[in-house]
């Protein structure tokens, strides 16, 4: 796919030219360890897919061209078990042309309270990390190699994930504890974590104070009242966290704007 011409809009203007080596947006998206950032995309009425239900149908290549770099500096990639199924991943390679940035390979890491792993992600030469509470637990390690299953606390939880009180829970006790599952990939040396959704995910990251920075990409489309925001759930968040922008990108040729928020911890 060519590269678009994008231009920084803030904090200052300037052109971002195609460029096969990313410097600038290397810089742009500099990613330190510990930093959690979520990359979406949404329509401009706030759709977080198109008419058929997934996001692929509403990127662009300007969209395209800020995810590859993103993939680029990462640790690891974590999805909810739901993007994993709808949008078809399979194990995750480093982009064409950006490999020689990180050493490692880029690492998938699931979500999940059932532990139900896509059997192309289970049956991979390098298979994802699924993260998942007491009641995935069996059928993740039944899936999977056990180092690469991590059983952390969920919400109804007072003592450890296997304990006694798993399994008398409360409606949506079953939830994981996301930031238990993010320090367990942290000892893994997955530090630099990339967060592609989906909107159940990104709610439980959000609302337990474990997002850094929030990439939304504007895709210039209106996708009607069907689809969900880019945070789904139930209850809105009860003091709405003030984000700061940190730069704000515009692909000239389509309208894409591509926004990179700084969300403070909880
Ligand atoms: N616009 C975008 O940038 C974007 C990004 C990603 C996805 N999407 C779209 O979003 C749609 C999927 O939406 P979604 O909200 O269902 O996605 P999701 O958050 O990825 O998936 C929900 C599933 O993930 C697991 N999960 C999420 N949070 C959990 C938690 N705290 N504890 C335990 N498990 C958790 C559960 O898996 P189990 O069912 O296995 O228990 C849950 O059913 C697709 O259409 C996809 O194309 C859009």
């Amino acid at each position: 796919m060519p590269l678009p011409a994008l231009t920084l809009l803030v904090p200052q203007s300037r052109p971002v030219p195609p460029d096969d080596a990313e410097a600038d947006l290397l810089a742009l998206y500099a990613h330190a360890p510990g930093v959690v950032r979520a990359n979406m995309i949404a329509s401009v009425d706030g759709g977080a897919w198109g008419p058929d239900h997934v996001s692929g149908s509403i990127n662009d290549a300007a969209d395209w061209r800020v995810f590859r770099v993103l993939r680029a500096l990462a640790d690891v990639v974590v999805v909810g078990a739901g993007t994993a199924r709808a949008e078809q991943y399979t194990q995750l390679g480093r982009p064409d042309g950006l490999e020689h940035l990180r050493e490692a390979p880029l690492e998938l890491a699931l979500v999940t309270r059932s532990g139900d792993v896509p059997p192309v992600l289970a049956q991979a030469e390098r298979p994802p990390f699924v993260i998942t509470g007491a009641r995935g637990a069996a059928a993740a390690h039944a899936a999977l190699p056990p180092e690469r299953v991590i059983v952390v606390p969920t919400a109804g939880d007072t003592s450890d994930a296997a304990g006694p009180h798993a399994g008398a829970a409360p409606p949506h006790a079953s939830d994981v504890d996301v930031a238990a599952g993010l320090a367990a990939l942290a000892e893994h040396g997955l530090a630099r974590v990339l967060c592609e959704g989906g909107p159940h995910l990104l709610a439980d990251l959000l609302a337990a104070g474990r997002v850094d920075e929030l990439c939304v990409t504007t895709a210039p489309l209106l996708v009607g009242p069907g689809a969900s925001r880019i945070v789904a759930g139930e209850a809105p968040a009860a003091t709405p966290p003030q984000a700061r922008l940190g730069h704000l990108l515009h692909a000239p040729g389509t309208g894409t704007l591509l926004a990179r928020w700084l969300v403070p911890r909880a």
